[in-house]
C-alpha cells in the first residue's frame, strides 16, 4: 500500500506557529511518527508540504501515476477557499482523509466551511497532531 501525507500552507511552521492552537511538535516530528507506523504495516509513505496551491494540485495529479492508494490531507488555509484543490481530488478519485489539528468547527465562522469534508472518506478535526495518526490507521484499514 502507498500513502501520501499532504500538508498545505503554514504547516511547515508547526512547532513555531500559534503553539496554543497547534502544539509544539514540528511537521518533521509528526512525519517521523507516521513513518514508523507505516513501516510496521509494510506501507510506503510519502510526505509533501507546500505553501503554494498549484504545487499541491500538481502533487495530487501526479499521485495517479505514482499509484498512491490513499491521501492524508491537511489543506490548512486552503480548506476554506480552494475549489481547485477539491477539483484535483475529484479528478484523481484517490480516497483521502482530511485532517485538522485544531477543531475548525469551534473557531472563527470562516473556518466552519470546508471544501473537502463532503468528499473526504473521513474527517479528523480537533484531535491535535494525533489526528494524523488516526487518519493513517484509518487509511491502512481502508478498503475501497
Ligand atoms: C488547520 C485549520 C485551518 O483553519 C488553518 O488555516 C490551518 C490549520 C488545522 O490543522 O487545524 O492552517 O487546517
Amino acid at each position: 500500500m502507498k500513502i501520501l501525507v499532504l500538508n498545505g500552507p503554514n504547516l511547515n511552521m508547526l512547532g513555531l506557529r500559534e503553539k496554543d492552537i497547534y502544539g509544539s511538535d514540528s511537521l518533521n516530528d509528526i512525519e517521523k511518527r507516521l513513518a514508523i507506523i507505516a513501516e510496521k504495516n509494510n506501507c510506503v509513505i510519502d510526505f509533501y508540504q507546500s505553501n503554494a496551491e498549484h504545487e499541491l494540485i500538481d502533487v495530487i495529479q501526479n499521485s495517479l501515476n505514482k499509484k498512491v492508494d490513499a491521501i492524508i490531507f491537511n489543506p490548512a488555509g486552503y480548506t476554506h477557499t480552494s475549489v481547485a484543490l477539491r477539483d484535483a481530488l475529484l479528478a484523481v478519485k484517490i480516497p483521502f482523509f482530511e485532517v485538522h489539528i485544531s477543531d475548525v468547527e469551534s473557531r472563527e465562522d470562516f473556518r466552519k466551511k470546508s471544501y473537502f469534508s463532503d468528499i473526504a472518506e473521513k474527517v479528523f478535526s480537533g484531535h491535535g497532531v494525533k489526528g494524523y495518526e488516526l487518519a493513517l490507521n484509518e487509511a491502512l484499514n481502508f478498503n475501497r
